[in-house]
């Protein structure tokens, strides 16, 4: 990675952990955090408060995983972005693709979220990614592209949006997908943005790879061509995987 973006190695903790145990990791983060990149944990919403409050000023960021598009009013169960703002937050993943596929998420609305987001002054981590189907048709590069052009709104910026590449078929199941594969897409990613948001959007926005990045392949995933990150699940849950992997950016 030798562009003047800084990576971003972010952990999605999804619906895991309580209090006590989520404080503890957030801590050990904090406290193990390397130079070199930028940090962040996006944990279950409730423990948004505990888990920002052991992180303030420790240069660790905390991010929610999901937000209405709305501002607010009679949406029971959601959360709006200026809700994560106010607890801390200073990033929110969206359109990942758990929720497109648990709550049925469509690019449209995950381009509203990410309006929201915005609006919020938060930093939208928007999620694209083919399912195994979508790759064995040959499909991918389409359908990357779909995502991208409907979940990106036109106010989309280097500064305000993060875009995570997830293979589908890659998300919790130990496979990765080959250099090549990830650069060629990482690559066609960085083109489309090029195309509709310009030179200086294309050069500064961070694309982030996701799907089963942990320590044995991180060295490998970072330094491939236009990866400027990781967003990790598992392999957040474990303080010194996390690190490991947040060292494996240099
Ligand atoms: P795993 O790292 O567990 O494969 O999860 C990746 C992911 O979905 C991060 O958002």
């Amino acid at each position: 990675m030798t562009t003047n973006r800084t990576p971003l190695i972010a952990g999605n903790w999804k619906m895991n952990g309580a209090e006590t145990e989520s404080v503890a990791l957030a801590r050990a983060v904090a406290e193990g955090a390397p130079g070199g990149c930028e940090l962040l944990v996006c944990p279950p919403a409730v423990l948004i408060p505990p888990v920002a409050a052991v992180l303030k000023g420790s240069g660790v960021a905390v991010g929610g995983q999901d937000c209405h598009f709305a501002e607010g009013g009679a949406h029971t169960g959601d959360i709006a972005a200026a809700m994560l703002a106010d607890v801390g937050c200073s990033h929110v993943i969206l359109g990942h693709s758990e929720r497109r596929a648990d709550h049925g998420e469509s690019d449209e609305l995950v381009r509203s979220k990410t309006e929201a987001a915005h609006a919020a002054g938060l930093v939208a981590i928007v999620c694209v990614g083919e399912t195994l189907a979508e790759r064995d048709g040959g499909e991918t590069l389409a359908r990357i592209s779909s995502q991208i052009e409907g979940s990106l709104p036109a106010a989309a910026t280097a500064e305000n949006t993060v875009i995570a590449y997830e293979p589908v078929w890659a998300i919790g199941t130990g496979r990765t997908a080959s250099p090549a594969d990830v650069e060629e897409v990482h690559t066609h990613i960085r083109g489309d943005i090029e195309r509709r948001f310009g030179a200086g959007v294309a050069g500064g926005i961070r694309i982030l790879y996701g799907g089963s990045m942990k320590p044995s392949n991180a060295v490998e995933l970072l330094a491939i061509n236009g990866v400027d990150g990781g967003l990790i699940g598992g392999a957040s849950l474990k303080a010194e995987e996390f690190l490991t992997i947040a060292r494996s950016c240099s």
